[in-house]
């Protein structure tokens, strides 16, 4: 398992470009909620000009639940969601920048970032997803047919780079390290997997045409 600031390091060089408008968005984020284009701009740099999300790991925001993109902003801006490029970026955005940037990329057309690196492990991953295992509960039974997502509370991980999905499962992993997970959580569920059933999972996911 790789360290989380070897990720940080890596997708703070492939967003060179974003992170060094950093400081530049603090005051870009002092004007009107009218200027969410503006704000989606600066977002683009690492998200993709629509929101599709890039295979390094930075996340696909476009269709995705408006209100788990704005939940999932405040998180990071109370420093309850850890991210050491996403928390400075996060803290200066208003309640009604993060709304209004939340409905902008829920709005945007799906598209898939990049295929899947692994497609060995594809079948695998979406018997894991479909079916889940003696360890675990399918993915779709919380995520929603297709993984599409159901409401604010479970995400869409359908076309998410595999990356993101690696990333995010490990992090989980840590967390339940660190606290007993509460039963049902996505902590108690990472908890279970093993890595050969992360890479499966990440690999189908990733897959294009799976959102
Ligand atoms: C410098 C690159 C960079 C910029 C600029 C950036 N992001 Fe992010 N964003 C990331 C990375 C990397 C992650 C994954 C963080 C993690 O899960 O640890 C992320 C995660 C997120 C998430 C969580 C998505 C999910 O499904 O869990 C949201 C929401 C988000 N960003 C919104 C935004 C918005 C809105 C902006 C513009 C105001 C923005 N980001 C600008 C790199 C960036
Ligand atoms: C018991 C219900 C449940 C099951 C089963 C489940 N998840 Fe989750 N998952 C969640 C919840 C709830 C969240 C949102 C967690 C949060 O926001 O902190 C989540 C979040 C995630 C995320 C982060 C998405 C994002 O955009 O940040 C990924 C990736 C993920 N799940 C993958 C999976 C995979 C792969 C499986 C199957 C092996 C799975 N989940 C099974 C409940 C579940």
């Amino acid at each position: 398992m790789k360290p989380a600031s070897s990720n940080i390091a890596r997708i703070t060089a492939i967003c060179i470009a974003g992170a060094s408008l950093i400081p530049a968005s603090r005051m870009i984020y002092a004007q009107s909620a009218a200027s969410v284009r503006t704000d989606a701009k600066l977002c683009g740099t690492c998200h993709g000009t629509r929101g599709e999300g890039t295979p390094a790991g930075v996340p696909r925001l476009a269709g995705q639940n408006a209100d788990y993109l704005a939940h999932a902003l405040s998180l990071f801006k109370a420093g309850t969601r850890k991210s050491a490029i996403m928390q400075p970026i996060a803290a200066g955005l208003s309640e009604a920048q993060m709304s209004a940037l939340a409905v902008h990329f829920s709005q945007q057309e799906v598209r898939v970032a990049g295929a899947t690196s692994s497609p060995l492990l594809v079948p695998a991953g979406k018997q894991l997803a479909e079916a889940g295992a003696t360890n675990l509960a399918p993915c779709f039974s919380c995520h929603g047919a297709k993984g599409q997502g159901t409401g604010a509370r479970f995400p869409g991980i359908a076309g998410q780079p595999a990356q993101f999905v690696i990333d995010r499962i490990h992090e989980f992993q840590t967390r339940a390290r660190n606290a007993v997970p509460k039963p049902g959580t996505m902590t108690a569920v990472a908890a279970m997997m093993s890595e050969s059933q992360i890479q499966a999972a990440a690999a189908y996911l990733s897959q294009p045409g799976g959102a």
